[in-house]
């Protein structure tokens, strides 16, 4: 009630004499309820009524809804059997509440002492809230493109509307507005967390009821994920690798498959590559697909490579002899199968250096040696690497070489019937041919030592070597060798006075050429001199086996 009607209520009263100055009282009532109405401001003590009147207007008409005059009671025939007054108290209690009965209800009570009170009282019946339901005028909404307009209804009166996500109340926003008295609730652009429950709850000063709705918000797909078992994306041919493709989509998307943009006929979320060969690397895409939102969404590209172990590698060396000096060497690595491969080449077991002589090719498929010295003989390794894989090819190099400085070790004196041995020293790779001469003529021996086992006189006289390597084709003549064959007692004995001395003066040698070895060291740090060149050479001495 606002105030226009109290003003109303009020003027009227004052018109007819009653109630000056005094508020009416509210009371409600729900539809087919019961209310009493009361005498607010009894006096006190309260005295007997002769007689009491409640009275009210139904479409302007006056109606005597009560009355008690003189012990005499009657009902208006719209209150007759659910209206009650109670003439202790003046008080009227009505039953089965019609909207209808809504209205300005006042009360004169007169005493049996004379006096008299008059009241005001305003009945508002309400109807229950009812029948609440809720409309959506979308069933199947696509997030981000449509627009959905859900719409309360119910029953009941002065009602006013509540909506609900779940436990979460809804308010108006740049997306969601709130028309028709809060009962038609907007959302644009919809979202998938707007799918609900959506609630609407309807409520007058009585009660409140509710119903609700979930919308169908078809959504994606997004966050396309590959994930490949193995996780390794570097594979070895014959592996067998799975795609899984996964989407966040509703409805559930379907999947396909593309490699570098180009579509595969398999569908599905998973894609397997068994026995895999290598012409299957490449870059796989999963492709999500739904079919409400009709959208395709991309996977972040998968690599997949797969690559064929490296096997059968070999080098490839030259077929005939290398002679120092003289012979180039060409060495290729060859491997038959697998790929991103990258080659090293190793010397004895250590990283090869290039020399001025010794190249690799751009490709590293080849090592040229375009002097071949003794050096470079040895052990070549090259080893083949690829992600997945590592061969090692080996190729022993032989330098053939001399035969260089043939000279004839052995006494230049010795006593008759003593045994003399003399050596035929050189350098040589392989090892030579040798031949010996007496004083100019060739001798029966062919091997590198020349045995007297008992000397004679007749074997005094020059002896000389020759050395021949068969593989350089080169022949060596060493410097000729005096052997004198003496009488017995001539020589002296082993550890002799002489001897000793010898012995003496020997050490003396040792320890002054020492000294000299040892400054020479120190000077070859500051500068290179050539007379220690030779301390460092390495001489190989071929014997015979005994
Ligand atoms: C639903 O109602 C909203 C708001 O009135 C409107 O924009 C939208 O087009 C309606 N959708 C359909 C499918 O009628
Ligand atoms: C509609 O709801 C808003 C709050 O969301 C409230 O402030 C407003 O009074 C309500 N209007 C009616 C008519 O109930
Ligand atoms: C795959 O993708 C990588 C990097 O994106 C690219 O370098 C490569 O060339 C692609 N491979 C193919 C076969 O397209
Ligand atoms: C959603 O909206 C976009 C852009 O307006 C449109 O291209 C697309 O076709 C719409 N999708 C659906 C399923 O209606
Ligand atoms: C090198 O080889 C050539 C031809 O085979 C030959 O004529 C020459 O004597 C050789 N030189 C040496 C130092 O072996
Ligand atoms: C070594 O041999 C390979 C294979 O035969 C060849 O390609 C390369 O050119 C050769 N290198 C030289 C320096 O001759
Ligand atoms: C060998 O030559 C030496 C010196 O030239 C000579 O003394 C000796 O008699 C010769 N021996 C023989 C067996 O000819």
């Amino acid at each position: 009630m606002d105030l226009k009607n109290l003003h109303f209520v009020f003027v009227f009263f004052a018109a007819i004499g009653c109630c000056a100055g005094q508020q009416p009282s509210l009371v409600n009532g729900i539809m087919g309820g019961t209310v009493t109405l009361r005498i607010l401001n009894p006096p006190s003590p309260f005295p007997s009524i002769l007689n009491a009147i409640w009275a009210t207007s139904h479409g302007g008409q006056r109606v005597s809804v009560a009355s008690s005059i003189t012990g005499i009671v009657k009902f208006d025939p719209t209150y007759d059997s659910r209206a009650a007054l109670n003439i202790t108290t003046g008080s009227l209690q009505i039953n089965k509440l019609t909207p209808k009965d809504s209205g300005t209800y006042d009360v004169t009570l007169i005493f049996t002492d004379g006096s008299m009170l008059t009241e005001q009282t305003v009945l508002k019946v309400y109807e229950p809230v009812a029948a609440v339901s809720v409309t959506a005028n979308v069933t199947s909404a696509v997030e981000f493109n449509d627009t959905v307009s859900l719409t309360c209804s119910a029953q009941g009166s002065d009602l006013y509307f509540q909506w609900f996500n779940g436990s979460s109340q809804i308010t108006p926003n740049d997306r969601v507005s709130l028309t028709n008295g809060n009962g038609t609730l907007t959302i644009s652009s919809v979202r998938r967390y707007d799918q609900g429950p959506l609630i609407c709850t309807v409520r007058n000063v009585f009660m409140s009821q509710s119903a609700n709705i979930t919308l169908d918000v078809s959504f994606g797909p997004e966050n396309i994920l590959v994930t490949a078992t193995p996780q390794i994306k570097l594979q070895t041919t014959g592996s067998n690798v799975t795609l899984n493709c996964s989407a966040q989509s509703r409805p559930a998307a379907s999947f396909s498959w593309a490699v570098n943009g180009t579509a595969l006929k398999d569908v599905g979320p998973v894609y397997k590559l068994d026995n895999v060969a290598a012409d299957k690397s490449g870059n796989y895409t999963c492709w999500a697909y739904n079919s409400k939102t009709q959208r395709y969404t991309a996977s972040q590209t998968v690599q997949l490579t797969i690559l064929e172990k490296i096997s059968n590698t070999k080098i490839v060396g030259p077929s005939t002899p290398l002679i120092a000096g003289n012979s180039s060497a060409n060495l290729t690595c060859q491997t038959k199968s697998g790929s991103l491969n990258t080659m090293e080449w190793l010397k004895d077991g250590k990283p090869l250096v290039p020399s001025s002589s010794v190249t690799v090719s751009a490709d590293k498929m080849s090592l040229f040696i375009s002097s071949v010295q003794r050096t470079d003989q040895g052990e070549y390794q090259c080893k083949v690497t690829n992600p997945v894989s590592t061969d090692t090819a080996s190729y022993r190099m032989t330098v053939t070489y001399g035969p260089d400085k043939a000279h004839v070790e052995g006494v230049g004196a010795v006593e008759v019937g003593a045994s003399v041995h003399l050596d035929c020293v050189v350098e040589s790779a392989p090892g030579c041919n040798f031949s010996w001469t007496f004083n100019g003529t060739t001798k029966d021996v062919t091997s590198p030592k020349y045995v007297i086992t008992s000397t004679a006189y007749s074997d005094t006289g020059i002896y000389a070597c020759q050395a021949r390597n068969v593989v350089t084709g080169m022949t060596a003549k060493s410097l000729p060798h005096m052997l004198a064959v003496k009488e017995k007692g001539t020589l002296p004995e082993p550890l002799s006075g002489g001897s000793i001395a010898g012995i003496i003066i020997g050490v003396l040698v040792a320890i002054i050429l020492i000294t000299i070895i040892a400054k020479c060291l120190m000077k070859r740090r500051n500068s290179h001199l050539d007379m220690c060149a030779g301390s460092s050479k390495t001489i190989e001495r071929i014997e015979s086996p005994y």
